[in-house]
């Protein structure tokens, strides 16, 4: 398995994984999947260009609550193994490690069901850190909900430390969160 930037030649597949009713968007779920496959629909290239955003130049985020929140620089890559297998995204506030409130974490990542329980989305996750280093920043912050026991395993085989219960800001709907820390 390795991670790619995303192109038109692996499109095809991540559309069919939206089709199947995967999502990218751990919190958004279905309702991102359907707004991506418009999105595609509308224009395939434009799709694409705006999963790599390195200058934040892409239109506010909107939060699940309807709200909306300045962008960060950030990426997506795709997990392929000769197939799609999932997404790893990744972003970062120039010059500092932390991160707004309403923003949840550094990384996220997806795999598909039918390629899951094959440490993809360890090896992502380990893949993604080398790149995180080189943004310079001291450490890298993932959440998840206490019950996400995959994710926690993945975090922790891959140096995560857990730093804070917490809870979701105001626009994700109160619940507890964890916070774990990787030092870079
Ligand atoms: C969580 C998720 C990313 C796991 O992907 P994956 O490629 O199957 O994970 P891996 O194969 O790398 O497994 C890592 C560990 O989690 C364990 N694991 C995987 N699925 C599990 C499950 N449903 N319940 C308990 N443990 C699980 C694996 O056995 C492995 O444990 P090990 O290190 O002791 O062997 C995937 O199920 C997913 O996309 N879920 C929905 C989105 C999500 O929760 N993302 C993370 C939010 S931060």
């Amino acid at each position: 398995m390795e991670l790619v930037r995303p192109s038109l030649y692996h499109l095809p597949e991540y559309v069919a994984a939206l089709k199947r009713g995967w999502s990218p968007d751990n919190i958004k779920g279905t309702a991102a999947s359907i707004e991506e496959l418009a999105q595609i629909d509308k224009d395939p290239q434009a799709f694409i260009d705006q999963l790599t955003d390195r200058e934040a130049k892409g239109p506010p985020i909107v939060l699940p609550d309807g709200s909306s929140a300045p962008r960060l620089p950030g990426y997506y890559l795709w997990l392929w193994d000769g197939e799609f297998c999932g997404s790893i995204g990744f972003r970062w506030q120039p010059g500092t490690s932390s991160l707004p409130s309403h923003v949840l974490g550094h990384i996220g990542y997806a795999v598909v069901p039918w390629k899951t329980g094959l440490g993809y989305a360890r090896s992502a996750l380990r893949l993604m850190l080398l790149r995180a280093r080189e943004e310079g920043l001291a450490y890298v912050e993932i959440t998840m909900e206490p019950e996400n026991v995959a994710s926690r395993k993945i975090v922790e085989a891959n140096g995560g430390v857990l730093f804070e219960r917490f809870q979701y800001p105001l626009q994700y709907g109160r619940k507890d969160g964890l916070r774990f820390r990787i030092d870079l």
